[in-house]
């Protein structure tokens, strides 16, 4: 008689072995694709710069990397949307960053990449669902190529190093732009493709070399704010 007790215990046991298997599923959260990209991420800025402000990524137990520092994930998909790598370098050692690491985040709305000493990028940024991008306090002398990331809405370029010998071409076809900070670089004029931008509602330019009235012209001056530092939003 012992025989059906045992069969049924074998499959309750079978039924338990399930459902624990699906609970830690659902708790892994994040994906491994991008739990693996968040750690090439932090090898690259490690490498780069011999920072340690990454190490409590994949440190712990935690495997879900949506509960990790710096990582906000959309809360339905479980898909990184906003990541913060704000000051994540020691800001020594100047340094490119190879914009494939961000491959991984194709939902990825909000970027910050602010004080970190770098000059530029190796390769594109490919981000089509990235709306807002802090690259200020940096070193860059040019603009990366943002023709792909056509869903910017707010571009942070404070404190570099751009001057008017650069011609700024890479923004004229950002079409959503509606913020942009230029504060703080070595600007004598207004690029005049900053025209071009028809959705643009604020610009910053302070601590350039630009003196007296700013020529605001046409379409643009209608809806233009010219922003201070501290109304400016950032990420
Ligand atoms: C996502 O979840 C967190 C924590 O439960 C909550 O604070 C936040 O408001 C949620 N965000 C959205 C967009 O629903
Ligand atoms: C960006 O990535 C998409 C696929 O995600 C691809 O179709 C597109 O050609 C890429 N654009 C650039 C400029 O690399
Ligand atoms: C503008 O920036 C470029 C690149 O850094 C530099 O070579 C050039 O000397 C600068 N021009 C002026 C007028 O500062």
């Amino acid at each position: 008689m012992e025989y059906p007790l045992t069969k049924c215990m074998r499959i309750l046991f079978l039924l338990g072995m399930v459902m624990i298997e699906l609970q830690s599923y659902g708790s892994l959260g994040c994906l491994d694709d991008e739990r693996a990209g968040l750690m090439n991420l932090k090898d690259a800025f490690d490498d780069a710069t011999g920072s340690s402000a990454l190490s409590s990524w994949g440190g712990g137990e935690e495997r879900d990397c949506c509960k990790w520092e710096r990582v906000v994930c959309d809360n339905a998909t479980k898909l990184v949307s906003r990541l913060s790598l704000r000051y994540a370098s020691d800001f020594r050692n100047l340094w490119s960053l190879d914009a494939s690491l961000f491959l991984p985040f194709q939902e990825l709305q909000s970027l910050n990449l602010a004080i970190n000493a770098l000059t530029g990028f190796e390769g594109v940024l490919n981000l089509s669902k990235l709306e807002v991008l802090d690259l200020g306090v940096n070193y860059l002398t040019e603009i990366p190529s943002l023709d792909a990331m056509q869903s910017l809405r707010s571009l942070n370029l404070r404190y570099n190093k751009l001057n008017n010998s650069y011609r700024f071409k890479e923004l004229t076809n950002l079409n959503n732009l509606e913020m942009l900070h230029l504060g703080g670089n070595d600007l004598m004029e207004i690029p005049s493709s900053i025209w071009a931008l028809t959705s643009l509602k604020a610009l910053s330019l302070e601590n350039n070399g630009l003196n007296g009235l700013l020529p605001l012209r046409g379409k643009l001056s209608k809806t233009f704010d010219l922003h201070s530092f501290q109304n400016f939003i950032s990420v």
